[in-house]
């Protein structure tokens, strides 16, 4: 039981792992109990584009709200950050700014301060509106599957080594990667690896702790990535944990 304004945030592409979670029964829960459901789904919302993932945001319709970011897996510049909101009454009585200096517009057209925090922003929209113009829908899908597959080749390769594990499901493009120390201290082996492969510069990967367990990160989210910059960066994380 609840009282107040409540609001479930759930995730559609867990930072670590990539995991989505299951919106359709968090939404079940929250409309219970009239909770507002907000998704952030910075990067893995985008798994929604492609017909062969998109079965991993279901439910994500029934939501109050979505965040995502333009400049995480479609590629365009920093800052474009966008929220979907399905209920435009709220957004704009959250969000609208009324000043006396401030030309309102007449009529049906949209005047963006009345929809974002910022008075004055540059045009963010306008390399978004051009990445989805140029790729279409399946040139998202495609790059959205395509890192995917990526992903998997990494984990795939890299769980076939000796003394190196796969901690979470692919689902997506996140691939947590441990490297076990013959002396049993694996947090510490997994630290030096991550630093040998950041020094050696064939690709940049991060670390970071999941359940306790310290990892080594990959993310594998750029449209340029190939084939071949996968196999020589398996080459360089083995590398590096050989040495
Ligand atoms: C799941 C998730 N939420 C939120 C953020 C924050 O995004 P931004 O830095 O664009 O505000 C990130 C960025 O890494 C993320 O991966």
């Amino acid at each position: 039981e609840i009282s107040g304004p409540t609001i479930v945030c759930a995730q559609a592409g867990n930072v670590n792992t990539g995991a989505i979670d299951p919106l359709d029964a968090i939404c079940d829960a929250a409309g219970e109990s009239g909770a507002w459901v907000h998704v952030d789904g910075a990067f893995g919302m985008w798994a929604a584009a492609s017909p062969a993932l998109r079965h991993l945001t279901r439910g994500i319709e029934r939501a109050d709200s979505w965040a995502t970011d333009a400049h995480k897996w479609l590629n365009v510049p920093y800052d474009s950050g966008l929220v979907f909101c399905a209920h435009p009454d709220t957004h704009r009585a959250a969000m609208g700014t009324q000043a006396s200096y401030l030309v309102q517009s007449e009529g049906t057209e949209r005047d963006e301060l009345n929809w974002n925090p910022e008075a004055s922003r540059r045009a963010r929209g306008f390399p978004v509106y051009a990445a989805i113009r140029s790729l279409g829908r399946s040139g998202i899908a495609d790059l959205v599957d395509r890192c995917c597959a990526y992903a998997r080749g990494f984990a795939e390769a890299l769980a076939r080594e000796p003394g190196v594990e796969v901690l979470n499901d692919v689902d997506l493009n996140q691939v947590l990667v441990r490297f076990l120390d013959a002396g049993g201290d694996h947090d510490a082996r997994t630290r030096a690896v991550v630093k040998a492969v950041q020094e050696d510069g064939t690709c940049w990967l991060g670390g970071t702790t999941w359940q306790g367990k310290a990892a080594m990160r990959i993310s594998v989210s750029n449209w340029s990535t190939t084939t071949d910059d996968v196999d020589r960066s398996v080459a360089a994380i083995l590398r590096a944990a050989s040495a």
